[in-house]
């Protein structure tokens, strides 16, 4: 067992789908939930999970550019709209997921050629029309995502070879378009990295100091169950803290077979993943309260994780297991997220 973990709560429920505690509730900032649109559905667990125990959504792919703007006079709005207006009828925030990525871009902006003012015409055309059709919807963005390497230089990317200074000028193109949103620059690895994490704030305080709007950063937290550790979790939060970053743990799940060794979900390591979640959340909770703009989910359910189609293994990073029933990671996050 877990030391000083209530034994009942590390099983409880396991039955029972549904019957845990309003995950959401336990915490005084949002608690999110990558969607995609198609699973929103009545009468889809999915749904059902997603309406009891989140009180934001981001969309997992539906707002990246390869599916929001295929072709160049088309943007295809209704499923990112869909997802949107389910969120806001239930007044739910909207975490906007993002704006300039070298992944799931349209191949006419892959192939595009042209002066760099026509580069920059056509990202800021992207970034102004995306963020306007949402502005009142979406509250905050991630603007520019994944900008840096591991060893802290700036990835090559069409946006880094077209256009001079182009994270100055997606951040200054986005707060045009709606000034009241948060704008964020979001990146995994920053947590167990210094060498990253130290080139990506260094960036943002370059931005900072020149006026540009950056907001906060997002710590997309796709972590292991021993890697990063829980202080560099502690030291990543309080370096953005130490710089007024508002702060986001973006895009949260636990692997529990990063190297492919296991073919099935032990004991030992549901109870592993039970403490690894919680020290993440209490992690979390070492920001500043007026900072903390959330912790994310990315995915429910394991066997709708990323995780298993994009690397191709058998994983159970999430807190629901394949019957929607709370796993004991469950239990650790909410634990962890109690003040
Ligand atoms: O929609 C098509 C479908 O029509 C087609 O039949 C199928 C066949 O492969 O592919 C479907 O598209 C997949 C898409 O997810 C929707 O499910 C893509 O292949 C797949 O590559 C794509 O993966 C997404 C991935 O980003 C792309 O890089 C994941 O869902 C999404 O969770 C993941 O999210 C990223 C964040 O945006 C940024 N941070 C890292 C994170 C994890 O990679």
């Amino acid at each position: 067992t877990v030391a000083g973990a209530p034994v009942g709560l590390l099983w409880a429920n396991q039955a029972t789908p549904l019957a845990e505690p309003v995950l959401f509730a336990a915490a005084d900032f949002p608690i999110g939930m990558a969607v995609q649109t198609g699973r929103i559905k009545d009468g889809d667990p999915f749904q059902t999970g997603l309406v009891r125990h989140f009180n934001s959504v981001t969309c997992e792919n539906e707002m990246k550019p390869g599916l929001i703007h295929p072709q160049v006079n088309t943007y295809d709005w209704g499923p990112a709209d869909s997802t949107v207006t389910f969120a806001q009828n239930l007044g739910m925030s909207v975490h906007g997921h993002v704006l300039v990525w070298h992944e799931q871009i349209p191949s006419w902006m892959s192939n595009f050629s042209g002066s760099t003012a026509e580069w920059e015409a056509m990202l800021r055309s992207h970034i102004q029309a995306v963020v306007g059709h949402y502005k009142g919807k979406v509250s905050s963005w991630d603007v520019v995502n994944e900008a840096f390497l591991d060893d802290g230089s700036p990835r090559s990317t069409i946006w880094q070879q077209n256009i001079p200074d182009y994270i100055a000028k997606a951040f200054t193109w986005a707060h045009e378009a709606d000034p009241a949103a948060k704008l964020f620059y979001n990146d995994y690895n920053m947590e167990g990295l210094p060498a990253k994490r130290v080139a990506v704030l260094a960036a943002i305080a370059d931005l900072k100091t020149r006026g540009i709007p950056v907001d906060g950063i997002g710590f997309q937290a796709h972590v292991n169950l021993d890697w990063p550790t829980s202080a560099d979790f502690k030291a990543a939060v309080s370096a953005a803290a130490a710089m007024n970053l508002l702060i986001r743990f973006s895009e949260l799940d636990v692997s529990v077979n990063p190297n492919n060794t296991q073919s099935q979900l032990t004991d030992s390591l549901r109870i592993q993943q039970r403490a690894r979640y919680k020290e993440i959340a209490e992690a979390y909770l070492t920001a500043p309260s007026a900072l903390r703009q959330g912790i994310t989910l990315w995915g429910l359910r394991d066997p709708d994780s990323w995780i298993l189609y994009v690397f191709n293994r058998q994983d159970w990073p999430c807190l629901f297991d394949d019957a929607y029933r709370a796993k004991p990671a469950f239990y650790g996050f909410w634990e962890g997220l109690m003040p």
